[in-house]
């Protein structure tokens, strides 16, 4: 082992395994999944509050390795689907169809009727949707999607409550709502909202959780109050970013929950979609280094980690940390870029790591939140594997990498 694992090491990420053993063995690059970080997380989050109806929807699109979702519907978490074939892979990990939630937007009535013929429940979040489904499910339960008028989020692509996004049912629109409830005798038992993706401060939180509690007590079917994910994590360990004050967090609400059933009359279950709060952390992304240049005054660090194994930076220009198994003493200023055919294919610019030669291996932290669920065969390439480090320390493979027979598997060739 080297010098250069702060953070991996903190956590005993490796639990006894040497990442560069792990990539002889598995390949390159590799996506290193740890059950025992989420387990933690799935049990922080569990006891979030003391109000006793209380469960975590894990958001699946985050993350949804089959290996994963077991370990995850073991914790007795529940979880969110935001597509059929997010339903599927939940049902074949062992989620019952009372215990997944389709968060749904902009889907067909097909989408729905497979939904509803699983027996999963759905929320929908426009007049149009709730057309459609009132056909498609006459007389059925349904849960919707409202904006309390407030957003969080990391970037503007992932802000999801207040204006100029397409989620959700603006206040203004409840008697719409209403109406179209009676037109199809629908019951409406769920009320959900999901403000944004990642937030380190409670606050925006917070807020809408009181404005949807407010807006909530004038329907009187509830079952279910749903207040979403976006619970961020530190990216910047290797600066010594603080995390999430979740404490802090749950006490508040825990307050607000416990005011809401006392003014309502009943005893509603109260639910949470994380999905980066319990995967980010757990992955960490290997690979190598496979050609070292200068361009002028920039020094780039060549690995084949391109933007079709982690979009992250590329799209939101996310920061991950790296870090590089050498015994390197010595750091220096690197911009490390992938091996796809675009310049902007960049996954840290001007960074300062310990240096790298060819043949290193390198990790990208808390890669395990929109990492290999955003993966691509660009410039068909082949997507990564995954291995899982068990919590008594075994390596095992829950993922294969992709081979060339997955890329044509469905092509249809043309030549007599
Ligand atoms: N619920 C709903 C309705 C959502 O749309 C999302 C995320 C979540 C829950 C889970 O949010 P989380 O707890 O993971 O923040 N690809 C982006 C993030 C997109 C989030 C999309 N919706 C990224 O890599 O940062």
């Amino acid at each position: 082992m080297s010098n250069n694992t702060k953070v991996t090491d903190s956590f005993n990420f490796f639990n006894g395994n040497d990442p560069k053993e792990l990539v002889k063995k598995y390949g390159s690059p590799l996506y290193v999944i740890s059950e025992s970080i989420i387990r933690q997380r799935c049990r922080e989050l569990k006891n979030l509050v003391k109000y006793p109806k209380f469960i975590p929807n894990y958001s699946a699109k985050a993350n949804s390795n089959l290996a994963f979702l077991e370990i995850v519907q073991s914790e007795g978490l529940n979880a969110d689907a935001m597509s059929p074939g997010e339903i599927h892979v939940e049902l074949m990990a062992g989620f019952k169809p009372e215990q997944i939630f389709y968060v749904s937007n902009n889907v067909s009535a097909d989408e729905m009727k497979f939904a509803v013929e699983k027996g999963v429940t759905v929320s929908v979040d426009s007049l149009s949707q709730l057309e459609t489904y009132g056909k498609v499910n006459k007389g059925g339960k349904v849960a919707v999607r409202l904006n309390p008028g407030v957003g969080a989020g990391h970037s503007a692509k992932v802000v999801t409550g207040g204006k100029k996004t397409k989620f959700g049912f603006t206040l203004d629109l409840i008697p719409q709502i209403e109406e179209t409830i009676k037109k199809y005798d629908l019951k409406l038992i769920g009320i959900n909202q999901h403000i944004g993706s990642l937030y380190m401060e409670p606050d925006a939180f917070l807020q809408s959780v009181a404005t949807t509690l407010e807006v909530s007590k004038q329907f009187k079917e509830l079952e279910f109050i749903d207040f979403g994910g976006g619970f961020g994590i530190p990216y910047q360990k290797l600066n010594d970013q603080p995390r999430l004050d979740l404490k802090k967090l749950g006490e508040e609400f825990d307050k607000l929950l416990n005011k809401f059933v006392k003014e309502y009359g009943k005893e509603i279950t109260f639910k949470i979609e994380p999905g980066r709060y319990i995967s980010a952390e757990s992955s960490v992304l290997l690979g190598t280094v496979t050609a070292v240049k200068t361009n002028g005054e920039d020094k780039y660090i060549g690995t084949d980690i391109g933007f079709n194994v982690l979009q992250r930076p590329v799209m939101y220009d996310s920061h991950h940390d790296i870090e590089v198994y050498n015994d390197s003493k010595e750091d220096e200023k690197v911009t490390v870029v992938g091996n796809i055919c675009e310049s902007g294919d960049i996954l840290a610019k001007d960074r300062v790591i310990p240096k790298a030669v060819e043949g290193d291996i390198i990790g990208v932290l808390d890669a395990g939140a929109y990492g290999y669920s955003m993966c691509s065969n660009y410039n068909n390439r082949l997507r990564p594997a995954e291995v899982l480090i068990r919590e008594n320390g075994e390596a095992v493979l829950v993922r294969e990498r992709d081979t060339f027979e997955d890329l044509t598997r469905h092509f249809i060739s043309i030549k007599e």
